[in-house]
């Protein structure tokens, strides 16, 4: 009897294994879990099965990886090499049995489950929209030690393996068998039969054959490392992001085990890189949490206006499946949003059939027919008050009874949009951010006196096309642009006492932001740093040099010129930085720490926790510090 493995044995003699990890939504290899799949390898020790098919009892997928939590606890560098060897073994006394083994992947397969699914002779992926492998460790500031930077290598080459793990990109059926790393990728209905007759095909394991081999032999892995080393570099430093040169290091030296350097493995398991990482991911699953408060369901989203924003949340929505009519002023405003939302199929479905029924999903509708019959309706037209007021009280008398209906305004107070309704219980914020494909988080506002079922309903909705929802209260700027506003004017007024744009930014960089706030002044158009400054500074003056270059009618990135010269979307010739001078960085990102306080404070969001989720999410800030609050508390406490 076992707790979190089911166990039959077929006519034939396989033995089939089903995970179905007791108490958790998604299977996880937990102690106790691994404890349990070792007990059935010494009872096959004993009586050997024709072969050992290993898969999913759960809907939700095949293995999401190892129990994070149990991670959280580590609290010595030995209980953390304890942990390692814990799957390293288990893995490698898998690879060794003398009876085929087989991994029968379908829905997710990440960090561990890919790892154990790696150590079985044959694997199998089932080809439907939930199946995705990867070893994503390095995105908790971890590396794939217990087996996946041994095999991965071994199965798909060294440069694919690298890749993936450097990233922690997934790949779904098809990818994962044109890469090499499952043997077949199947439909659901033959899964069975495919599994039992590759098991019993006497075929030997997946071999690496030509340059990929190759490359994988020592005398090549230097130079492999050599050039993995420069691809990381260019994205993350080693100070910031240790994991990913430690796996590259534990590839070429140790051949993927990494408890063959315990001093690199003590280093990476107790750095505030991974505490902080780890947070995040919490704080990640905190957010989606947040989404499964209300059952609401739609399916059809009416999106009007047809910019910037509406275009491509309306793209976005019909991405994740939903039927979306979009609304504008005539079919020739709405056309640019569907030949941008055409090429966002491309890139992500990447599947002709599945690109056209999104496009056919996406329906132009010049008339605003869809808002009867539409579950959320999104207004994102121009922001001006009485343009929505108007909108808003066409749209009310025809929403069907427990339609959201929402704006995506930035800067218009939710309590002045509703005036125009009857009932403005229903009425909420959904704002979403620029780029929307790009950015994760959305926040949902609520204004005083809304139904707390529409703001449940809200980030139910949000969630359901996997964003991540953040709740907040009503308020200039709600969480993201009012903590970057206070960070974007200190800069400016850096610029303004002579520190040149090109230090400023080298400075944010080097503290962890994933661009400069000059940079990111340019790239969101001085226009908008203008008019979000008016509204969320509390009346200051504005900065010298932003207006200077404003009123020389240089608007930024869109323009080709603003603090950087633009050319094709990139800064031209990036000006050198002086020396940064000590303390910058800190002084630039102080106000922003202060403002996210003082809204925490105020009860605009609800914790800090929450503050740290949300301008992590929704500005890029620096995951390896946890957020801006995590920061300071870190920095204080040191
Ligand atoms: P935009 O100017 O690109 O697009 C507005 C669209 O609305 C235009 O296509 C216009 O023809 C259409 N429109 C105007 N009145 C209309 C009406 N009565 N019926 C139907 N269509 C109408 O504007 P953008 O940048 O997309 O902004 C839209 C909203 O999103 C604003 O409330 C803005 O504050 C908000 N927002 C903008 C962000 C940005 O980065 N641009 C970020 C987050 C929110």
């Amino acid at each position: 009897m076992m707790k979190h493995w089911q166990l039959t044995v077929d006519t034939e003699g396989i033995a089939w294994l089903s995970l179905d990890t007791a108490g958790a939504s998604m299977n996880k290899l937990s102690a106790e879990v691994l404890a349990e799949f070792s007990e059935c390898l010494n009872r096959f020790d004993q009586h050997a099965p024709a072969g050992l098919i290993i898969q999913s009892a759960k809907s939700s997928g095949f293995i999401a990886g190892a129990d994070i939590e149990e991670f959280r606890q580590l609290d010595s560098a030995e209980k953390a090499r304890e942990l390692i060897a814990r799957g390293w073994d288990l893995f490698n006394r898998l690879a060794a049995v003398p009876y085929p083994t087989l991994a029968l992947i379908r829905g997710i397969c990440l960090g561990g489950g890919l790892e154990l699914s790696l150590a079985c002779r044959y694997r199998i992926a089932v080809d439907d929209s939930g199946t995705r492998m990867g070893l994503p460790e390095v995105l908790l500031g971890i590396v794939p030690g217990w087996g996946g930077m041994l095999r991965l290598p071994q199965v798909i080459g060294p440069q694919a393996a690298l890749n993936m793990m450097l990233t922690g990109k997934t790949l779904d059926a098809r990818r994962a068998r044109r890469a090499g790393l499952v043997d077949l990728a199947v439909a659901p209905r033959v899964m069975k039969d495919s599994a039992r007759g590759l098991l019993r095909s006497g075929k030997p394991p997946r071999q690496l054959t030509g340059l990929a081999r190759l490359m994988n032999h020592s005398i090549a892995r230097p130079i492999i490392a050599a050039m993995a080393r420069k691809q990381v570099a260019k994205k993350a430093s080693p100070k910031h992001y240790p994991a990913p040169y430690a796996i590259i290091d534990i590839w070429q030296k140790a051949n993927g085990n990494a408890l063959a350097n315990p001093t690199l493995l003590d280093a990476i398991v107790g750095s505030s890189t991974t505490q902080n990482l780890v947070r995040v991911f919490f704080l990640q699953e905190r957010l989606k949490s947040l989404g499964k408060e209300s059952a609401f369901k739609a399916q059809h989203v009416h999106v009007v206006g047809a910019g910037v924003m509406g275009g491509d949340i309306a793209a976005w929505c019909a991405l994740r499946g939903y039927t979306v009519t979009l609304q504008d002023q005539s079919t020739e405003q709405i056309a640019p949003a569907l030949a941008r939302a055409a090429k966002l199929f491309g890139k992500r479905l990447r599947d002709p059939l599945k690109e056209r029924a999104a496009r056919d999903r996406l329906i132009p509708d010049p008339t605003g027919a869809g808002v009867r019959h539409a579950d959320v309706v999104i207004e994102a037209i121009y922001e001006n008050l009485e343009a929505k007021h108007a909108l808003l009280k066409v749209l009310e008398p025809q929403l069907k009874p427990n339609a959201i209906l929402a704006t995506n305004t930035s800067s218009l107070r939710i309590e002045d949009l509703r005036t125009a309704l009857r009932d403005p219980s229903r009425f909420i914020g959904i704002h979403f951010f620029n780029p929307v494909a790009m950015m994760p988080l959305v926040e949902v506002i609520e204004a005083p006196g809304a139904q707390a079922q529409a703001i449940a309903d809200g980030m139910a909705f949000v969630r359901s096309i996997d964003k991540l929802p953040l709740p907040v209260k009503s308020a200039p700027g709600f969480l993201v642009n009012a903590v970057l506003a206070p960070y974007m004017l200190t800069a400016m007024r850096a610029v303004d006492t002579g520190h040149p744009p090109s230090t400023i930014d080298a400075a944010m960089r080097a503290f962890g932001m994933p661009m400069g706030p000059v940079e990111l002044a340019d790239t969101v158009g001085l226009d908008i740093a203008v008019a979000a400054g008016r509204t969320l500074s509390g009346g200051v003056a504005p900065p010298q040099c932003l207006m200077q270059i404003v009123e020389a009618g240089h608007l930024g990135k869109k323009t080709g010129r603003g603090f950087y010269e633009w050319t094709n979307g990139k800064i031209a010739g990036r000006p050198a930085a002086s020396a940064i001078p000590a303390g910058l960085a800190e002084s630039l990102i102080t106000p922003l720490v202060e403002r996210a306080e003082a809204l925490v404070r105020d009860g605009v969001v609800m914790d800090a926790d929450l503050a740290d989720a949300g301008i992590i999410f929704g500005t890029g800030f620096a995951p390896f510090l946890g957020g801006p609050l995590n920061w300071k508390s870190n920095r204080s406490a040191a």
